[in-house]
């Protein structure tokens, strides 16, 4: 039987540091406890989701009505190839922690990012040149309908950007553990603009790790307590990625409606599918929102423009309204409609 407790505050489990309570709430630390769990809701009909690092989720105001399951998995496997087997509770840094420390390439610019290794594949969780679909080899699931275990292929996962086939059907997997394949002795990856200018062509891991790291700090992409922007999921909403007929008619509008003197102004990256990826944080800022703009209790971070923070005693209900403000204003201006980056939980 699993230990449930009532009633549990979710907000101090969240990096957004809002929204109510779990009816139901248990925490998990192997694989027999958490098909227990599910077990247990299933035989009183009570909903169930899954909560791990609680730093891409945004909890309703009114919380959840059924069993909340905290997936603290903490096993970490190390191969004698660069294979590293993980549980989905363990705390992504450990991971890059792990890989560094041997020496083994691959995962070095995902630095500094907040949350559990199992979130990493349901989002496809990427930065700074690398992304956790180019390194894993496969992840394992338990079934939510049989309860049975499966071990998924990466061409299974259906990775894209910021996507996955998890992502795409809430619920029905929960993601256990994650096997990666690094490159022992491999050279780290310098490939984008901002890390290619930080460091030097024979730049080590560990370089190019502490040169993310401090690109992260300054846009306040680090989960530092002393940051006034730290109550934040990081990216609220996804880069939009629009055919190339589109974004030169987003572009001549900017230009006309005299936002930038000239195409080269605007942030834009060719997508592996002849599509191009704009950044939002842009698009934002050129809708009228400046960095740290506030409204009560929830704003912009003073950093990046992406980033919506709550600023302490507000709700999930004024970081919604901020966030369709947003998303409204930049529609108007550009005819792009923002995807929402976090998850809710209610
Ligand atoms: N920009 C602005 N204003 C801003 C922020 C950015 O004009 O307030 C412009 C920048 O000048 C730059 C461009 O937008 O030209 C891109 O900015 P940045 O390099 O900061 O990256 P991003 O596209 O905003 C993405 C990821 C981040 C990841 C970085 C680095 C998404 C949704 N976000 O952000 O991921 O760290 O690239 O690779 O893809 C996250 O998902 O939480 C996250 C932090």
């Amino acid at each position: 039987m699993p230990v449930v407790e009532n009633d549990v505050a979710l907000a101090p489990l969240t990096s957004f540091e809002l929204g109510g309570s779990a009816r139901f709430y248990t925490k998990v630390e192997t694989e027999a406890a958490l098909v227990d769990a599910l077990r247990w809701a299933r035989g009183r009909g009570v909903r169930t989701t899954i909560l791990a690092g609680g730093t891409n989720v945004v909890v309703l105001d009114d919380g959840f009505d059924g069993l909340v399951v905290h997936m603290a998995l903490r096993g970490l496997r190390v191969g004698a190839h660069g294979e590293l087997t993980v549980q989905a509770g363990v705390p992504w840094e450990e991971v890059v922690d792990e890989a560094i420390a041997r020496g083994w390439a691959g995962i070095e610019c995902l630095t500094g990012i907040p949350g559990s290794a199992g979130a990493t594949p349901i989002q496809n969780v990427g930065a700074y040149g690398q992304r956790v679909s180019d390194v894993i080899t496969g992840v394992r699931v338990l079934r939510t309908d049989s309860l049975a275990f499966e071990e998924l292929s990466p061409e299974a996962c259906r990775f894209t950007y910021r996507d996955s086939r998890f992502k795409q059907h809430p619920g029905r997997w929960v993601v256990c553990a994650v096997e990666f394949r690094l490159q022992p002795k491999g050279p780290p990856t310098r490939t984008y603009p901002e890390v290619a200018r930080a460091v030097s062509e024979t730049a080590t891991l560990d370089e190019v790790r502490k040169a993310v790291r401090s690109l992260r700090r300054r846009k306040s992409m680090l989960l530092d307590p002393g940051d006034p922007n730290h109550r934040s999921a990081g990216s609220f909403f996804l880069n939009p990625i629009l055919p190339v007929a589109e974004t030169d008619r987003l572009i001549e509008r900017a230009r006309s409606e005299g936002l930038v003197s000239s195409e080269s102004e605007v942030p834009r990256y060719d997508t592996e599918d002849g599509r191009v990826k704009l950044a939002a944080g842009w698009l934002i800022e050129k809708a009228g929102f400046t960095k740290g703009w506030r409204h009560g209790r929830v704003g912009l971070s003073t950093k990046h423009a992406l980033a919506l923070v709550h600023h302490g005693g507000g709700t999930a209900a004024e970081l919604l309204a901020l966030a369709d403000a947003v998303r409204t204003r930049v529609e108007e201006r550009f005819g792009v409609r923002l995807e929402r980056e976090p998850r809710l939980i209610g």
